[in-house]
């Protein structure tokens, strides 16, 4: 049987978080290979700084953390773009949190997951009836390497991507008798605005250009490859199966800092 293979043009494409990093970078990729591509993000004066950019891009103010924005968001994308097919699950923030700082409030502590696991999570929800309805459609998720071995300095973080890894696995299985095919993207440590208060990064391995890591994903897509692992992301997968305690105790070195500090 032939297998059916994604084609990257001519779809009606949603990027969640599409104003910087590897948001921006696959919406001008995606845009570029002669798709229409829509971009969310909280700071209205980011989108609009990228649609001087690239004209051709739709912006959209929305924070995937509130589930009003993505009923509004469902909402104009319905009116404006009712052949929307792809949603790209990629908004995502990740914080160095030191569990033993008593400031840490509880409306604070969880805003990873409201972000980067209830956000996709809800993104799929409401856009699913909409999805069904199109004759090919794909639902990718960008997790993590860390999915895979959790960095004890962004524990929240960890979990988030975790849960999102094992989301998106069920997810697929939930959908194996549609059209919609589920899609997971894990990249490695990417040099992204994302980074930028990242202690410990050493830890991780240097870091992938991030039009390196598009250059891999739209390969993966394009061959179909449900889980797309660029660089040591898959390296992660393979030492998180083979030596789990030698990945954690690795990952560990930023939080050994910290406690010998505190
Ligand atoms: N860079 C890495 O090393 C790396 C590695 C593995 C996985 N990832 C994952 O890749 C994804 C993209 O990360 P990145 O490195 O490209 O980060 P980035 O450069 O910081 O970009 C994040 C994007 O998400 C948007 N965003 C953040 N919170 C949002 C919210 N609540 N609602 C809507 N948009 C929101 C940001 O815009 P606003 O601030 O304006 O909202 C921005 O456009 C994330 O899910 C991240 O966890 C990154």
């Amino acid at each position: 049987m032939l297998k059916e293979i994604m084609v990257l043009s001519e779809n009606i494409i949603l990027i969640t978080g599409g104003s910087s990093g590897i948001g921006f970078e696959l919406a001008s990729r995606l845009s570029k290979l002669g798709n229409t591509v829509i971009i969310t993000g909280r700071n209205l004066a980011k989108l609009e700084q990228v649609k001087l950019q690239f004209n051709k891009l739709h912006i959209i103010q929305s924070d995937v953390s509130n589930p009003d924005d993505i009923l509004k968001l469902y909402e104009t994308i319905v009116k404006d773009f009712p052949g929307l097919n792809i949603i790209i699950n990629n908004a995502g923030i990740m914080r160095n949190l030191n569990l033993h700082d008593e400031s840490i409030n509880l409306q604070d502590i969880n805003r990873e997951i409201v972000t980067n696991l209830s956000g996709p999570v809800r993104m799929v929800q409401q856009f699913l009836p909409l999805l069904k309805t199109q004759p090919s459609a794909a639902i990718i998720n960008v997790s993590s390497g860390l999915a895979f071995v959790h960095f004890p300095i962004s524990p929240v973080y960890s979990a988030t991507k975790a849960g999102l890894h094992a989301y998106t696995q069920a997810l697929r299985v939930q959908l194996k008798n549609t059209r919609i095919k589920v899609f997971e993207i894990a990249p490695p440590g990417t040099d992204t605005p994302l980074q930028d208060n990242f202690v410990g990064s050493a830890e991780t391995g240097p870091m992938m250009k991030v039009d390196k890591l598009v250059d891999v994903i739209l390969k993966g897509l394009q061959n179909d490859k449900k889980e797309i692992r660029p660089g040591l992301a898959n390296l992660l997968k393979i030492i998180s199966r083979v030596a789990p305690q030698f990945a954690l105790k690795m990952l560990s070195k930023p939080v050994d800092q910290m406690l010998s500090n505190q």
